[in-house]
């Protein structure tokens, strides 16, 4: 697994879940606004359900959320 130098962010797409951002990002909105971020890594929604978009909130369990194709880890 590739891990998360000081200087640069790692994007990890989690099978049938969310894309764990690490490392120094910014998250801006679409209006340009940046959005805070309180940890170093983020699980940003991809299955579109989540109540904190663009956050992860584990709602992706409930639906059964399934990557597609699968990914390989
Ligand atoms: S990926 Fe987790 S709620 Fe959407």
């Amino acid at each position: 697994m590739t891990r998360a130098r000081e200087d640069r962010p790692v994007i990890v797409a989690c099978t049938d879940g969310p894309l764990l951002v690490r490392g120094p990002v910014t998250l801006v909105s679409a209006d340009g606004e940046e959005i805070e971020q309180s940890r170093r890594t983020v699980a940003l929604c991809r299955c579109g359900v989540s109540t904190i978009k663009p956050f992860c909130d584990g709602t992706h369990k409930l639906i059964h959320f399934k990557t597609s194709p699968q990914l390989e880890e």
